[in-house]
């Protein structure tokens, strides 16, 4: 219900000079029929500087990142200010509690309060501040993964996080990821706890669906949402080719880890014919290319181990080219240390729109020249081949 918008600034004034209990808080969005403020974004969290405790205050804008900090026993002026900007949402976190404000299009205050999820001691407090994934998780328990698993994990949802604006800056309250190939799901509950808590930031919803072919993977998650009381996190059990996790709209965000073979490429097609703007892929084997190599006796890829590696590098740089081709700006990156995976290569995706001219021409004439001097056609450019067959017949 409503509130009174005076009295709920008041309350999020106290809970910002309680330092001692303050975890960090969140300003952010604009207030409907306003000016926006002054920086898009403000965080503010307590710090312990030589010279005593500050409360310290990061604000955004686009790119460009100001600090300041202020001691606390004089913060009073400086949360003041905060609070006089016209921001849309507040979000507060404490030791003991969660306090979301959202300014109503009326201008009054929407508060939800909710019990922290983690009630913690300092050691475990630092500790949460450094990963954007807790290692601790009870679900990872539940779902069993290791550490090696869950440093991928933390690895991926890293990725995830500066792009993160292109889902959450989008129109409309509800944001809408999935997770194809989720297997035991540990990624996906743990996109869905960061995304989540960002999303709530800014006055949004997340949805997220696992979505996996395996019954069994796809119960053990739906049950650990259910104990975890996770809101908005869903499981489907079916193909990644025939997924449709949200009827009639399109996932914002697509991941993929460690989607077999083909099953990453089924996963990057799927993003590219929902319009996805923003899709993390971490590519599994690559055997597709690798068996059309069999035959190349060329002595980059006579050997097993080089036609192996060799495979892996071709079937990114050909994802990599058809994505582009296909509206879509690429980063190949290594996510993650070797040492805790081998298959360590992320392709990501942010959607721009088309290609044209002769930027077109040249992505086209590179993807031409290195299927035919290999004689491949990779599994996407398959799955895509009408998309890819309309985008030629306009650049002729
Ligand atoms: C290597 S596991 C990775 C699981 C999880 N993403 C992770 O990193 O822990 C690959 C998962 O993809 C699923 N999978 C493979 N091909 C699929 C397809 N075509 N459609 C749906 N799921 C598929 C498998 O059942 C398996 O659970």
């Amino acid at each position: 219900m409503p509130t009174d918008l005076t009295a709920a600034l008041a309350d999020v004034r106290t809970l910002l000079l309680d330092a001692p209990n303050l975890s960090r808080a969140v300003a952010a969005g604009r207030r409907k029929g306003l000016e926006p403020p002054a920086a898009e974004r403000v965080e503010v969290r307590p710090v312990a500087l030589k010279n005593g405790p500050h409360l310290q205050f990061t604000a955004r804008t686009g790119p460009v990142v100001s600090t300041r900090n202020v001691p606390v026993a004089d913060a009073g002026a400086a949360v003041d200010e905060l609070l006089a900007e016209p921001y849309g949402n507040l979000h507060v976190e404490t030791a003991s509690e969660v306090v979301q404000v959202r300014v109503t299009k009326k201008g009054d205050a929407q508060v939800h309060r909710a019990a922290a999820e983690h009630a913690a001691g300092p050691a475990r407090h630092d500790k949460a501040k450094q990963r954007l994934v807790d290692p601790d998780d009870p679900v990872f328990r539940v779902l069993g993964a290791g550490g090696d698993k869950r440093r991928q994990v933390e690895a991926f949802v890293r990725q995830l996080a500066p792009l993160a604006p292109t889902v959450l800056s989008r129109d409309g309250e509800r944001v809408r990821a999935v997770d194809l190939g989720c297997g035991n799901a540990y990624l996906t509950f743990a996109a869905h706890r960061w995304l989540g808590q960002a999303a709530r930031e800014r006055g949004k919803e997340l949805v997220t669906v696992g979505v996996d072919v395996r019954e069994d993977v796809v119960a053990t998650g739906l049950k650990a949402a259910r104990e975890a009381q996770l809101a908005g996190l869903e499981f489907a059990v079916g193909s990644i080719a025939g997924a449709e996790p949200f009827t009639g709209a399109r996932p914002d965000l697509v991941m993929a880890l460690h989607a077999c073979d083909t099953a990453t490429d089924e996963a990057l097609a799927r993003a590219v014919r929902w319009g996805s703007p923003l899709v993390l892929a971490a590519p599994c084997c690559h055997r597709d290319v690798q068996r059309q190599l069999h035959e190349n006796r060329t002595a980059l890829v006579r050997h097993a181990i080089l036609r192996e590696r060799f495979a892996d590098v071709l079937t990114d740089a050909l994802r990599s080219l058809v994505l582009q081709v296909l509206g879509y700006k690429v980063e190949v990156v290594e996510f993650i240390d070797s040492a805790h995976t081998p298959r360590n290569a992320m392709i990501r995706a942010v959607r721009t729109g088309a290609p044209r001219g002769s930027r077109l021409a040249d992505l086209l004439a590179e993807y031409d020249d290195l299927t035919r001097t290999w004689g491949v056609e990779p599994a996407l450019a398959r799955m895509l081949a009408p998309e890819l067959e309309r985008v030629r017949q306009a650049a002729l």
